[in-house]
């Protein structure tokens, strides 16, 4: 093979995404930029340009010069964090050090009500500042919805006029409370606990699928918070609602929206949501088996894949690997569950309940013990692998994922590389929070 000539190699290669005069690249965690960025994309090739549009996770750092023109959609998530997709790509950025000729402007997506405002966005103009492709003004910072600001600055970046580009808002759904009942047991502390809400569309009829998410705004509050789906039927919806509580100055406070939604709205009441498609885990391939590691809440985008996949009856195989406190309180779903498991959609459930007897089983132990079934899961047998629940997740799956790998294949650069194109192709895909 080293006996190509060179140009027969580029050929062999270089990857279909290379072909493009105009990169349109994003880090997206729910979609939002990522629905920017093929807009944009498609509105370029209306007008007869050559777009290449794709997660950063899919770009080669190298690739970069062969572009004429780079606009990047960069939303920030977390505290302040890079988007899973492009994470990667961000680290190898960090390592070029040639320059690069093709300029680079970036339309970076947050919310100034969350810590540090749209930072992602900040952190990538750094790097192509420091590599000569970005000036100060090629960095667009937009604060909430993105949409109105996007129009404005991509008519004056390509060109087209503003009343030929479309405004992609998220719909604004209504939904009718019309029974909320807790999912956990009796004796539970009253700060804890998840309530399932089962809300009716007010509006036209709606198809709704595993991986979409709600955007709920509390009252008096500006900052919007996302909810996954965990049931659809022709006529309602369901949500898992979590409870939040939490200490400040000694002082017992509790999480603003999931407050109103638990305490003050009422059965009958109706209120708007935001409508955010496939934003979430979405349902994969009917032959594709589904490795689910779930905490607390994080049942709930779990619950309606599982109900998805039986009533579409999908072959594949799906395994739950379901964590909370305790057996009695916080066993959430679990007649649902028993069902899903008779009927023979779930496959194989593993619980791990932290507070069940003298030792704490965490979802990372099961993982842990049942390595080898893991990875044959996502190595030979192709599955996804989602994970749903508290942030902390990420690390300690993915410290174990990456040792089993190590164990496996013997070579530790190998093991971390292929733990990276797992997530690079979203094979295995958080959502934490
Ligand atoms: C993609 C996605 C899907 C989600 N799906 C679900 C779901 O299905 N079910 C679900 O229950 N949740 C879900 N969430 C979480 C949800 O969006 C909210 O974050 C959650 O309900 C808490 O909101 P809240 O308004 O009740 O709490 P907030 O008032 O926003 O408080 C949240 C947390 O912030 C901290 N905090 C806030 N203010 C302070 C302060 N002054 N000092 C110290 N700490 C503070 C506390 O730790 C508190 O626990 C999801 C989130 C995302 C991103
Ligand atoms: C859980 C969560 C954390 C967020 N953290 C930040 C943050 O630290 N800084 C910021 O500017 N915006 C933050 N945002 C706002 C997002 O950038 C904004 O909602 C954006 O539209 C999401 O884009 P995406 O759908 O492409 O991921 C956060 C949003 C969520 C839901």
């Amino acid at each position: 093979m080293n006996k190509l000539p060179f140009f027969l190699k580029n050929l062999l290669f270089s990857p279909v995404y290379a072909q493009g005069d105009i990169l349109i690249g994003y880090a997206s965690q729910t979609g939002t930029a990522k629905g920017l960025a093929v807009q944009s994309a498609e509105l370029l090739r209306a007008q007869g340009q050559n777009v290449s549009c794709l997660p950063l996770a899919q770009v080669d750092i190298s690739e970069l010069d062969h572009y004429q023109n780079i606009i990047l959609f960069i939303s920030t998530c977390g505290e302040g964090d890079i988007p899973d997709n492009g994470v990667a790509f961000y680290q190898r950025l960090q390592e070029r050090t040639a320059q690069l000729l093709t300029p680079v402007s970036i339309f970076a997506i947050g919310d100034s009500s969350y810590g540090q405002f749209c930072e992602a966005g900040k952190r990538f103009h750094q790097q192509f500042l420091r590599l000569g492709a970005s000036q100060d003004d090629t960095l667009q910072m937009v604060d909430g919805a993105p949409h109105t600001a996007w129009q404005q600055w991509f008519s004056t970046f390509s060109g087209i006029r503003q009343d030929d580009i479309a405004v992609n808002e998220p719909l604004t759904l209504n939904f009718t409370l019309i029974e909320r009942k807790p999912l956990h047991g009796e004796q539970c502390s009253p700060g804890r606990g998840a309530y399932s809400l089962q809300l009716a569309p007010a509006d036209q009829a709606r198809t709704f699928k595993s991986g979409d998410l709600l955007g709920i705004t509390p009252p008096n509050e500006k900052r919007e918070r996302l909810y996954s789906i965990s049931a659809v039927s022709n006529d309602r919806i369901e949500l898992c609602i979590g409870k939040v509580s939490y200490e400040e100055d000694g002082e017992q406070k509790v999480g603003l929206c999931s407050d109103y939604l638990i305490e003050q709205l009422t059965i009958g009441d109706t209120i708007a949501m935001t409508y955010r498609q496939q934003g979430g885990l979405v349902l994969p391939e009917p032959e594709q088996p589904l490795l689910m590691v779930a905490t607390g809440t994080g049942i709930a985008p779990m619950m309606c894949l599982l109900r998805e996949r039986q009533q579409n009856q999908d072959s594949a195989d799906n395994w739950l690997v379901f964590g909370n406190r305790h057996p009695d309180q916080d066993y959430f779903y679990k007649e649902d569950l028993q069902q899903l498991q008779g009927a023979g959609t779930l496959t194989r459930l593993d619980l791990a309940f932290s507070r069940q007897g003298e030792q704490k089983v965490y979802v990372q132990n099961v993982l842990a013990e049942q390595q080898e079934h893991v990875l044959d899961w996502l190595l030979h047998r192709q599955a996804r692998l989602y994970v749903c629940g508290q942030t902390g997740l990420k690390d300690g799956i993915g410290d174990i994922l990456q040792q089993a790998l190590i164990a496996r294949l013997n070579d530790t650069e190998q093991a971390v590389q292929h733990y990276q194109q797992l997530l690079d192709q979203e094979q295995i895909v958080f959502e934490l929070y």
